[in-house]
């Protein structure tokens, strides 16, 4: 069999409608507070030049955990307010906090159709230390949600909680009636396919390695989200387009420009580094994150820059 046979015939579930998603980075005024009027530029940046439309908000990039209640429920309302499809991250430390944004987040999609739904991730300081702990943590969210859909974001390297992925997800899909699938934020390729297989296709895997994209595609993710969408979101579409049509090649060359960028931050630290990428391409988000992150310095984005230049990003 040809290879290009072989790839369409292994990927029943990959179709135009693969998405990508932009974790979207929240913008700092140079006093260290939110710079909300940017969020409108920002999302016509990211249709226009990136081919974008639906926005994962108030996650890792944003600082989610970084930020206070108020502030997130006022990016909810802002990015409501944009074009744009809204998946807004809920969870925080406090159980609390996170039941009460979820609500928000409900009840503002009751007279705005652009929030489509809710994510949480696990707690971090304190950690459920099984499956049915992780279902009843993030049952109360989804509650205070629903009807509006639950995804899990699962990211281990973040939570460093790494339960049975598995078990899992037989009691959540029976637990929670609102849950539509796994942000699956991991590089373990055999647990998300053995996720897949466990539940067939019904179930959305969102893919959450940009620098492997092609890997998460390969394995069967049906959409991705990821912070290198805000400014190489045609890149994506590039690989997700190439192995629509079995060019493995081209898939892979355009992956390795990915590989490059993501690779030309070195410890920088990756929310700084592509915020200033951000201002490089021309949508000034400001440099600033919040403590303990740290903006980038003239030296450091003008290394930065030069690098990228390298690498041809710029071209
Ligand atoms: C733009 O995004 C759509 C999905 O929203 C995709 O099907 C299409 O291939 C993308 N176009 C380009 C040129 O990347």
């Amino acid at each position: 069999m040809h290879l290009s046979t072989i790839l369409l015939t292994a990927l029943p579930v990959l179709t135009s409608s693969f998405e990508l998603i932009p974790a979207v980075f929240t913008p700092f005024t140079e006093d260290g507070s939110i710079d909300y009027p940017k969020i409108e530029p920002y999302f016509t940046f990211l249709k226009e030049q990136q081919n974008i439309s639906t926005v994962f908000i108030s996650g890792t990039n944003g600082e989610s955990l970084s930020l206070s209640l108020e502030e997130r429920k006022r990016l909810t309302d802002e990015w409501a307010q944009t074009s744009s499809n809204v998946i807004v991250m809920v969870s925080s430390e406090s159980i609390v906090d996170s039941v009460e944004l979820s609500s928000y987040v409900k009840t503002v999609s009751e007279t705005n159709s652009n929030i489509i739904s809710v994510a949480a991730m696990s707690s971090s300081f304190f950690k459920p230390s099984t499956a049915q702990d992780l279902v009843d943590y993030l049952k109360p969210m989804a509650e205070a949600a629903a009807p509006l859909p639950f995804r899990y974001y699962h990211i281990p390297s973040m939570t460093g909680v790494s339960i049975d992925m598995i078990e899992f997800q037989d009691l959540v899909e029976d637990q929670i009636d609102t849950f539509v699938g796994i942000k699956y934020t991991d590089t373990d390729l055999f647990t998300l396919r053995k996720l897949i297989l466990n539940k067939g296709e019904g179930v959305e895997h969102f893919w959450g390695k940009d620098e492997i994209l092609i890997t998460g595609i390969a394995t069967g993710a049906t959409s991705a989200v990821g912070s290198t969408y805000n400014f190489m979101g045609r890149t994506g579409y590039d690989i997700v387009n190439a192995f629509l049509t079995a060019d493995l090649p081209s898939a892979q060359s355009q992956q390795d420009k990915i590989v490059n960028v993501v690779s030309s931050w070195g410890n920088l630290g990756g929310i700084p580094a592509q915020k200033a990428i951000m201002q490089m391409v021309g949508m000034d988000l400001g440099r600033g994150v919040r403590t303990p992150n740290r903006a980038l310095t003239d030296e450091e984005y003008d290394d930065l820059e030069e690098k990228l230049k390298e690498v041809g990003f710029f071209d």
